[in-house]
């Protein structure tokens, strides 16, 4: 894999257009696959993980065109319902594939999806929510094979953690089953809002009771042009990059609303940031003072993408900060990295302790998964002197050019 060669210590100063949302993208990619015809999905990110579900819809026998960060995906000739191996382990979110596959033609085999190493990535949400809308699973030697005898049902289901993307697969399957499903405590965050204003314009009928998410189930749906929502986490690590150099900078094509938890952190710890509808600047001057009520949660709580690379950011503020991980069991593997460019962290089970220092140590490091690597990212801008990070495909997954969104900014990146 390639590595990032960041010379620290700048003071970045600049304006930056936030790419599409990589965990939209994923899914809408996969809706696509509901119904024949041409679907064209806009503002999509060019990073490695649209790559490979372009790739998964092609195995599937999907036609996909790109034309820069425009998609159009023909699925007409859909006629294939087994994800190779090799592409499920790619990314974690080829396992919303299943839920459209099933709509499509009641049958699928998957093998266990791939995605960052943050601890067990299970899908038991998944499978007994799709068990109780008719589906059968049968393991075959680490192959799921899928089949709906009587077709897909609509069926009450209640997830006992709001799983985006357990969320996600019942969506997919629920808006041509027979009846109606109601999803209580379903996922919440924007990405969901985004597919199902996605599936509304394709003709599914999707509305809320109280707070939990009625899909009555129609008959066909219909191919359609949506524009996929900014994201919120890309977002996030940028206005942290900017901040930790101590510089100042506007995000165009941002909306704040998605990741005001983000701000408000910022906003605690000293940094100036002001918003409109579609803008985030964040200006910074002196050192950051250190935020100790950082607890990641779902949606609209603090985001647990945008941990790393806030940690990052803090480890060079006034005082101590603390992060609680609540979502994920294994989310702190970016620590010893940051450790090794001089932070003072301690770690005990989900909590993080960063005490602040003065200054980060230019270094060799290595990124540990996409959203850790991205971290390593934010604190070499903010050390003085060169810092090497390998392993840079993970931060590839969902950052698109990530070394020339930070030369615009002032930054001195250079990849080999
Ligand atoms: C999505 O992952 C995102 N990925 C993740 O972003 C994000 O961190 C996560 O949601 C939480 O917001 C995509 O959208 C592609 P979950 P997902 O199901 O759907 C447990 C990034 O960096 N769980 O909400 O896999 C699970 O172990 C990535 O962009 C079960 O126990 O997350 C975890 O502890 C990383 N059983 C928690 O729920 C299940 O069947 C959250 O998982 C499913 C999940």
């Amino acid at each position: 894999m390639s590595k990032l060669y960041i010379k620290g210590g700048r003071r970045l100063d600049g304006t930056l257009r936030v790419q599409g949302a990589k965990n939209s993208i994923l899914p809408i990619l996969a809706a696509s696959v509901l119904t024949a015809g041409n679907t064209v999905i806009e503002n999509c990110p060019d990073i490695s993980d649209t790559a490979t579900a372009v790739e998964i819809l092609k195995c599937l026998g999907c036609g996909v065109s790109r034309q820069s960060g425009v998609i159009t995906v023909s699925s007409d000739n859909v006629d294939n319902f087994e994800i190779e191996e090799a592409l499920m382990r790619k990314m974690r979110s080829s396992i919303v594939f299943l839920g459209a596959m099933l709509s499509r033609a009641g049958e699928a085999k998957i093998s266990m999806p791939g995605g960052c190493e943050l601890g067990p990535r299970p899908i038991d949400l998944h499978i007994d929510a799709l068990s109780r809308m008719g589906a059968v699973f049968e393991d075959k030697r680490g192959y799921l094979e899928c089949k709906c005898p009587d077709g897909l049902r609509g069926a009450e289901i209640h997830l006992r953690f709001p799983s985006v993307g357990a969320t996600e697969n019942i969506m997919l399957a629920a808006v041509t089953a027979k009846g109606t499903t109601v999803i209580t405590n379903a996922a919440r965050e924007p990405e969901i809002d985004d597919l199902s204003s996605l599936l509304r314009d394709m003709g599914a009928k999707i509305g809320t009771d109280g707070g939990n998410m009625v899909i009555e189930g129609v008959k066909r749906l219909y191919p359609v042009v949506h524009t996929v929502i900014p994201d919120r986490i890309v977002a996030s690590t940028y206005l942290a990059a900017i901040a930790a150099t101590g510089g100042k900078g506007k995000l165009i094509g941002a909306n704040p609303l998605h990741f005001s938890s983000v701000i408000a952190a910022l906003s605690d710890a000293g940094a100036d940031v002001r918003w409109t509808k579609d803008t985030v600047t964040v200006k910074t001057d002196g050192r950051l003072k250190g935020v100790r009520n950082i607890r990641t949660m779902p949606y609209p709580g603090f985001p647990t993408d945008a941990q790393a690379p806030l940690m990052a950011l803090m480890t060079t503020a006034k005082g101590d900060s603390v992060f609680v991980e609540t979502i994920f069991e294994n989310r702190f593997k970016h620590v010893n990295e940051l450790i090794r460019m001089g932070a003072r962290i301690t770690v005990n089970d989900r909590v993080a302790v960063v005490e602040g220092v003065d200054k980060l140590q230019c270094s060799s490091v290595e990124c540990t998964d996409l959203r850790g690597g991205a971290a390593l990212a934010v604190a070499a801008l903010s050390a003085d002197g060169l810092t090497v990070i390998d392993n840079v495909g993970h931060i590839d997954r969902g950052y698109e050019k990530i070394e020339e969104n930070l030369s615009a900014l002032g930054a001195d990146v250079k990849r080999y």
